[in-house]
This record gives C-alpha cells, structure tokens and sequence, in this order.
C-alpha cells in the first residue's frame, strides 16, 4: 500500500519511453523533497512553494504524454484511453489548484494528508495509465527523439 512514507524508485514503473521514465522519476524525488521538508514542519509558505513547482512541473510533464499522445494518433486510434489518461491529468491539476485556493484561504493540509494524496495519485496513474501509453507507444512504432 502507498502512503505518505518516502517512496521508493521501483523499476516496475518504467513505462518503456525514456523521456516519460525519465520526468517520472524528477517527480518521485520531488515527492520525496516535499516529504522531508515537511517532516521538519509544515507551514503555509513550504506548502505554497511546493504546490507551486509540482503544478508546474506536472503541467509540463503532462504536455510531454499529451505531446506523444498526438504525435502517435492515440486519441484516434484509442479514443477511450486517451481521452480517459487527460482526464486524469486534468483531474490532478484541479485538485492541486483547489488545493492551493484553500491554502490561499488559510486552510492549510497536513503532510500526511498531502503525501498520501500525492504519492497514491502518482503511483496509481503511472501503473495504471501511463503504462498504457507506453505500450501503445512502442507497439505504434515510437523512436526515440535525436
Ligand atoms: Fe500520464
């Protein structure tokens, strides 16, 4: 079970595509960061900061897949998958930005409460979803860029 503990690299999270694995694992460590800053307290500041990069380095993470998604025809081909895998990405995205609107407001969450939602999402959506994609990718001809 996933919880707000560190969360280790396993390798069962490759997805096969070297661009995709490689921000997976920026994003593993950036949970792990954010875990041990707040281990040593949480306040509203250290929140903000660390909603703030995460949105913003998911944002760009999820524009890679998508990217992919479009330049091998997914949404066309598996129109259901594709359009399910955005929608996750979406959902992720609207839930840190509320996230970050409470703290605005004052309502601050706690470590355990953040991690686990974060660590849970991520391991969720790499096993289930982008794994996916990457098998479609690499049985759609995908080279690797240059
Ligand atoms: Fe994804």
């Amino acid at each position: 079970m996933i919880s707000h503990e560190p969360l280790p690299w396993n390798d069962s999270y490759l997805t096969g595509i070297e661009r995709i694995d490689d921000q997976h694992r920026v994003l593993v460590n950036t949970l792990n960061e954010a875990n041990a800053r707040l281990a040593v307290g949480v306040t509203r500041e250290a929140l903000e900061q660390i909603t703030r990069s995460l949105l913003s380095y998911a944002l760009y993470h999820f524009e890679t897949e998508e990217s992919l998604m479009q330049q091998y025809g997914y949404a066309k081909l598996d129109t259901a998958d594709a359009e399910k895998h955005r929608g996750e990405h979406r959902s992720f995205s609207q839930q840190v930005v509320a996230l970050r609107e409470g703290l605005h407001n004052g309502n601050l969450v706690t470590r355990e409460e953040l991690l686990s939602f974060l660590n849970n999402w991520l391991v969720n959506h790499i096993l289930h979803t982008d794994k996916r994609l990457g098998q479609f990718l690499l049985s759609h001809g995908y080279s690797r860029p240059g």
